[in-house]
């Protein structure tokens, strides 16, 4: 197939875009600037430079051309989100960039429409014990600040799943890590004793990025229109587990212990350290787009973060 993919230059296209090659697939890569214009097409990818937020900048750019599918993965998250103001250019992405994709998706001829979408729509709170498959809803707005979030997560998936004459097909991912640099960073930052461990720690939902392609990858093939998938590894993580193996993994001593309430100077980051409760069933995923990650915990995970960054 010819896909045109949005974030053609971000973290989960690094695994994306040698997976979509190997796959027999070729691409058309969007991006704003100049310069990654010129990475991809040296990556053998078809460049095309374009905002996103620009519809009618978006449709021109792209016209003279043709595709089958198109992948959203287009995100604006520059570093750990700590505040929620963060998020808020990503929330945007999902919401108006989606409705812009999807009128270039039109333009295009695609059929296929395959959006990033994520794990914490089922709200950031405590979920108790059980594992969440994806027939549980979205959370309902009336959560404060992750409104914000929540409206743009829904709209993201709404537009998509429901989208006419559109095989939609949405991806639910947990937390990326990896060989990537939200990874790298905290990496870094134990070796230098400055990434604090809270107690209590949240329970969340990993996947490692280079899954999280092979599952776009296995969704493009075999994701069934109208549908989400949680795309998370076999075990959920507790994020004092988590951040402590990550130190060990980067050869740093361990993290030093802080109360949790510390955090609540950041609410976002708070949120994802200290306050959700979350588990995930991924058998929807592994049974229908007869995907397995190849990391099925961060355990085995972390090695490549840590190789990658010697
Ligand atoms: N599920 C998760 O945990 C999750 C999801 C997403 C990201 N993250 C984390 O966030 C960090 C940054 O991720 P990242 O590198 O993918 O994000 P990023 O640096 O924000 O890049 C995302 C991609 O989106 C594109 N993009 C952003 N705004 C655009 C616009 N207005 N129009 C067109 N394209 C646009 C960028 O293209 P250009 O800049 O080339 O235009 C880039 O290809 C990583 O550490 C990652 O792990 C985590």
């Amino acid at each position: 197939m010819k896909i045109l993919l949005a974030g053609a230059t971000g973290t989960i296209s690094s695994e994306l875009l040698p997976q979509l090659h190997a796959a027999g697939h070729s691409v058309i890569g969007l991006t704003r600037s100049a310069g990654s214009a010129e990475r991809l097409q040296a990556a053998g990818v078809q460049p095309v430079v374009a905002d996103l937020m620009d519809a009618d900048a978006l449709l021109a750019a792209l016209d003279g051309h043709h595709a089958d599918g198109v992948i959203h993965q287009a995100t604006a998250i520059t570093r750990t989100p700590r505040f929620h103001r963060h998020l808020f250019a990503t929330d945007a992405l999902r919401d108006e960039g989606t409705r812009n994709l999807l009128r270039a998706a039109n333009h295009l001829g695609a059929r296929r429409f395959i959006t990033q979408s994520f794990f914490l729509g089922y709200g950031w709170r405590d979920h108790g014990p059980a594992y969440l498959t994806e027939d549980h809803p979205f959370a309902e707005l009336g959560h404060g600040p992750f409104d914000h979030h929540l409206r743009s997560l829904r709209s993201n998936e709404d537009q998509v799943l429901g989208a006419e004459g559109i095989h939609g097909v949405a991806l639910r991912y947990g937390l990326f890590y990896g060989p990537e640099r939200s990874t790298f960073m905290m990496m870094n930052l134990a070796r230098r004793r400055q990434l604090p461990v809270p107690r209590p720690a949240a329970t969340m939902h990993l996947i490692h990025v280079a899954d999280a392609a092979s599952a776009t990858i296995a969704a493009l093939d075999r994701g069934r229109a109208g549908h989400a998938y949680n795309i998370v590894d076999d075990q959920p993580v507790g994020m004092a587990d988590y951040l402590n193996a990550l130190a060990a993994a980067a050869g740093a001593p361990t993290p030093r212990r802080i109360p949790g309430w510390l955090l609540r100077a950041t609410p976002y980051l708070h949120s994802i350290l200290v306050r959700t409760q979350i588990r995930l069933d991924n058998s929807k995923a592994k049974r229908e787009l007869d995907w397995t990650p190849k990391y099925p915990t961060y355990r085995e995970g972390l090695a490549s973060a840590a190789a990658a960054l010697r």
